[in-house]
């Protein structure tokens, strides 16, 4: 951590800059007045640069080696010497629960039900590890191993760690939710003593990001060390020194947001830790819903000033157009952005339509990317260039309920030309491993269905039909590596991020045909060839590398 800088900044700064090491090795020849300018300056620069400030700089390198979190170790099992003697019966079914560092991506056996395979889909597996030639993979794991790490050590701050209370303290102090910004100043809340009867009471405060001082002196109590890393309080009076400690502060002075400083809080046989988390407040992205944008009461919400549809084409200028009109027939002014990565392009004009071009087979997931990079409204509605709004494709449903819950994307239902309609929704989850890395695990379901809305439910992925806050899909982000067939990686990637739900209610019908292979026109054809490529495209193996890469999976099952 960033401790070297201490002991110099309590000592009163560091003795030997250069520049008073310079001033040593000048030829003492120089004139006495010479020498007493410079002496002068060197004393003004000695005090503006080192004594208002505790820190010169700031370590921002990767802290300690950060070693892979040992989940279920041994400790359990075979407990300290205290506890060797004392007997006791493992139950097996429990222990399977707790996460350990051992997943594999099986799939499980299960009771054969009829109709099994069609209601609930065929359970598979996939190894990761199999889109990489055998003789590249132990570069690719050496490489893997390191971006994980510096991503763990950017990613995690002392207000992670775990923190255990020792037994019957008789020290107070706030065991979470203390926060100061940057360089600010607060008072800690919480601090006090409850000890036995005695002539001295003292208690001490140790920081390593800031320092302490006293709002106010309480009279009886000694305090050494304000403006300090380390505060020491003293009184004869209990009630006095608790007095006082409600008048201490911390002051940030180590500028390294986003992190935490362990203050260590003791009397003379007890001690305690506890966190002060330092960060900025998190800058609000809010939209203008507009004037009459509609009320909490009335679901009368005015879909042009919250929404913009976005979609993405290549190929496909009819259904584009048929879905540009179905849209229209609803939402004469809602905005529509298109990204198109067309070889022939065509210009798609209109009145709030916006039509982005993009080098050719640029992809699905670039595609993507664009046009919600260019939306300015609270929602971004997400649909594909060959669905067809309907009368059943209420928009303002879904908006209702982006408004009234916490959900920050959720989705609609996908009417297929058979009459079979599907929300497509998955509940996804990872399981740790070792450095192989973890399992992915995905299953069609959900998790609970959301009070006050019948027809949805919470779940982790839906159908590539959703209404989403436009601020948190830009968080995300589509991964414009996923250039063919990608849907779930999304929702992968937003796992954490996104809290997802799906509604049943607001239905979009898909126009797409199953069309004979001799009926198709030459941009069907072409597009056939993009869309769903040979197997010896390597759109699969780039998915696949991604998985094992960039999200440090081994393996995954699905169905
Ligand atoms: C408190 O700090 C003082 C001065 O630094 C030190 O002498 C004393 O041992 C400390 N007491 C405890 C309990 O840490
Ligand atoms: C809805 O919002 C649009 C765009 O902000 C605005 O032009 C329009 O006047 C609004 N409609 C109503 C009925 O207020
Ligand atoms: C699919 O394979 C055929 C012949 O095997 C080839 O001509 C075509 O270019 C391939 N398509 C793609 C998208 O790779």
């Amino acid at each position: 951590m960033v401790v070297e800088e201490d002991g110099a900044a309590l000592s009163g700064g560091p003795r030997s800059s250069s520049a008073s090491s310079g001033a040593r090795m000048r030829p003492v020849q120089k004139s006495l007045c010479a020498l007493m300018v410079l002496t002068a300056s060197l004393a003004f620069l000695y005090l503006h640069v080192w004594s208002p400030k505790p820190y010169t700089t700031v370590d921002l390198r990767h802290r300690a080696e950060w070693v892979p979190e040992q989940l279920l170790n041994d400790r359990l099992l075979v407990p300290d010497k205290k506890y060797a003697h004392i007997a006791f019966r493992i139950k097996e079914e429990i222990v399977e629960l707790l996460p350990k560092n051992s997943c594999k991506c099986q799939v499980e056996p299960s009771m054969n039900l009829p109709f099994q395979k069609q209601l609930f889909g065929h359970v598979y597996s996939l190894e990761f590890a199999n889109a990489f030639k055998p003789s590249e993979l132990p570069e690719i794991n050496s490489q893997r191993e390191q971006e994980y790490r510096s991503y763990r050590q950017r990613s995690q701050s002392p207000a992670d760690q775990l923190l255990i209370v020792r037994a019957n303290s008789p020290l107070e102090y706030p065991a979470q939710g203390v926060e100061v910004r940057p360089l600010q100043t607060i008072l800690i809340p919480g601090l006090s003593l409850q000890a036995a009867e005695r002539t001295l009471y003292r208690v001490n405060l140790t920081a390593t990001m800031g320092t302490f001082d006293v709002a106010a002196e309480v009279e009886g109590v000694k305090v050494e060390g304000e403006g300090r890393m380390h505060l020491t309080l003293s009184a004869s009076q209990l009630d006095n020194l608790n007095r006082q400690m409600q008048f201490v502060t911390y002051t940030n002075t180590l500028f390294h947001p986003n992190t935490a400083d362990t203050v260590q809080f003791s009397t003379d046989e007890h001690h305690a830790s506890f966190i002060i988390r330092i960060r900025h407040a998190p800058t609000p992205r809010l939209y203008n819903p507009g004037s009459s944008s509609g009320g909490t009461s009335g679901e009368e919400y005015n879909i042009s000033a919250l929404v913009t549809i976005a979609t993405k084409t290549f190929l496909r200028y009819d259904k584009l157009r048929a879905l540009i009109d179905s849209i229209r027939k609803f939402y004469p002014t809602v905005t529509i952005i298109i990204a198109d990565d067309s070889l022939d392009t065509e210009r798609v004009e209109g009145p709030h339509i916006e039509q982005y071009f993009m080098p050719f087979g640029k992809g699905w997931f670039a595609g993507r990317n664009l046009a919600i990079s260019q939306v300015t409204t609270k929602y971004v509605l997400w649909v594909d260039d060959d669905f067809i709004f309907t009368p059943r494709t209420k928009v303002e449903k879904l908006v209702d309920v982006l408004e009234k819950t916490s959900l920050d994307l959720v989705g609609g239902a996908v009417r297929e030309i058979t009459g079979y309609t599907t929300t497509y929704r998955q509940q996804i989850s990872v399981q740790p491993g070792d450095e192989d890395g973890d399992c992915l695990r995905t299953r069609q379901g959900y998790h609970h269905i959301i009070e006050g809305f019948p027809d949805c439910v919470v779940t982790d992925g839906v159908v590539n039909f959703f209404l989403a806050r436009t601020e948190k899909v830009l968080q995300v982000g589509f991964d414009p590596r996923l250039s063919r067939v990608a849907h779930l990686e999304f929702f992968i990637d937003g796992l954490g991020i996104l809290h997802v739900g799906s509604c049943s209610n607001v239905v979009v019908d898909h126009a797409s045909k199953i069309k004979l292979p001799w009926l198709k026109t030459e941009s069907e054809k072409q597009y056939a060839k993009f869309r769903y490529p040979n197997s010896s495209d390597n759109s699969l193996n780039t998915k696949q590398s991604l998985f094992y890469f960039k999200n440090r999976f081994k393996c995954m099952t699905g169905n």
